[in-house]
């Protein structure tokens, strides 16, 4: 489990990010702030629409044209990268902070074969011999549970789950410090999943690797993280320990996604969460899930709730103490 003492290495404060359209701008996050220490594991999660990518995406400069960070700092050893001129954000790229993007199998350059592009990435990045790059390589594909000999396919040649899994193969091949995963093994088969999760608990053992995973499937996250971050349109309202979260719960919304996952709560029923995430075009005011939720009053639909922490333990709730 993470020591909170350990060394803060990324550190988000106050980050709200809008999505310009022709519908009106889309308040795709707000007032979104974490730390994540050294060698720690940190989930995202919430469902479809909340945030999850556009937060994921500010963090290296990747958001589309009409995305925009209207406020906040994104601070890495200290430094604001929201400031980093392309040249240097793309020198952090890969080497410091490394991502694996929602459906990322579709992102390997199509005319080069697999391991060419991790030994290009190698070679931009530090300073090695192709022959050593090539070695590095190899280990890392192995690593992902796929036969090197299929190292010299093109990506059209493989399947959907290899090309993911060399996607992630080549985020972590010049051993970033950190790696952000949106939705990594989504697409992948369960056994396969849990390999992936292994390799990158040992890269955490082995070198302190930080990993902020972000998925929609909080079973995933339940063994592999220490914290976990709840986002419900486009705010994060709940933050804790991981199993703060699952065994006590105090968010209304944490407490529906929870339920509505069997997996992690055998005994109870499934509950599925009715109704959808809001627009964000248009967001109800105050708490922007009291339409979903059981317990509304009048003061939620006015005023927002502030994140406020007991013991490590955030919720963003008028009534936490109440239920
Ligand atoms: N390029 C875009 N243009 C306009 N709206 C967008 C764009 N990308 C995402 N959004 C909107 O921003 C909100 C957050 O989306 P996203 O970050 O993708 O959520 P998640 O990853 O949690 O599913 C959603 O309302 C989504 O429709
Ligand atoms: S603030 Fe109100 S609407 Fe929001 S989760 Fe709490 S009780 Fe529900
Ligand atoms: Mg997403």
């Amino acid at each position: 489990m993470a020591d909170t003492k350990r060394e803060v290495f990324l550190e988000v404060k106050n980050l709200r990010i809008t999505y310009e359209t022709k519908q009106g701008k889309v308040k795709a996050a707000e007032n979104v702030s974490f730390r994540i220490h050294r060698g720690e594991f940190i989930g995202l999660s919430g469902e479809s629409g909340c945030g999850k990518t556009t937060t994921a995406l500010s963090l290296m400069h990747l958001l589309p044209k009409e995305g925009k960070v209207e406020e906040g700092v994104i601070l890495f050893k200290g430094e604001n990268i929201l400031d980093y001129d392309t040249k240097k954000v793309e020198a952090l790229r890969w080497r410091d902070i490394s991502m694996v993007f929602q459906g990322a199998m579709n992102a390997l350059n199509p005319v080069h074969k697999a391991i060419d592009q991790m030994i290009t990435a190698l070679r931009i990045h530090e300073d090695v011999t192709e022959q050593e790059a090539k070695e590095r390589s190899l280990e890392l594909i192995k690593s992902v549970g796929i036969d090197p000999a299929r190292a010299t396919s093109y990506p059209h040649e493989l399947s959907g789950g290899m090309k993911q899994r060399l996607m992630i193969a080549l985020a972590l091949v010049c051993h970033p410090s950190i790696i952000i995963a949106d939705e990594p093994t989504t697409a992948l088969d369960v056994m396969v999943q849990a390999q992936i999760l292994d390799l990158f608990n040992q890269l955490r053992d082995r070198t302190n690797l930080s990993v902020l995973l972000i998925t929609h499937d909080l079973s995933v996250l339940a063994e592999t993280c220490d914290r976990i971050i709840i986002m419900y349109a486009g705010r994060i309202v709940e933050t804790g320990r991981t199993d703060t979260i699952f065994t006590m719960p105090e968010h209304p919304y944490t407490k529906k996604l929870i339920s509505s996952f069997p997996s992690i709560l055998v005994d109870k029923e499934i509950d599925f969460i009715p109704g959808n995430p809001p627009d964000l075009i248009n967001p109800p005011s105050g708490c922007r899930f009291n339409p979903r939720c059981d317990f509304a009053v009048d003061r939620c639909r006015q005023e927002v709730p502030p994140l406020e922490c007991e013991n490590g333990h955030c919720v963003a709730c008028w009534r936490r103490h109440e239920f």
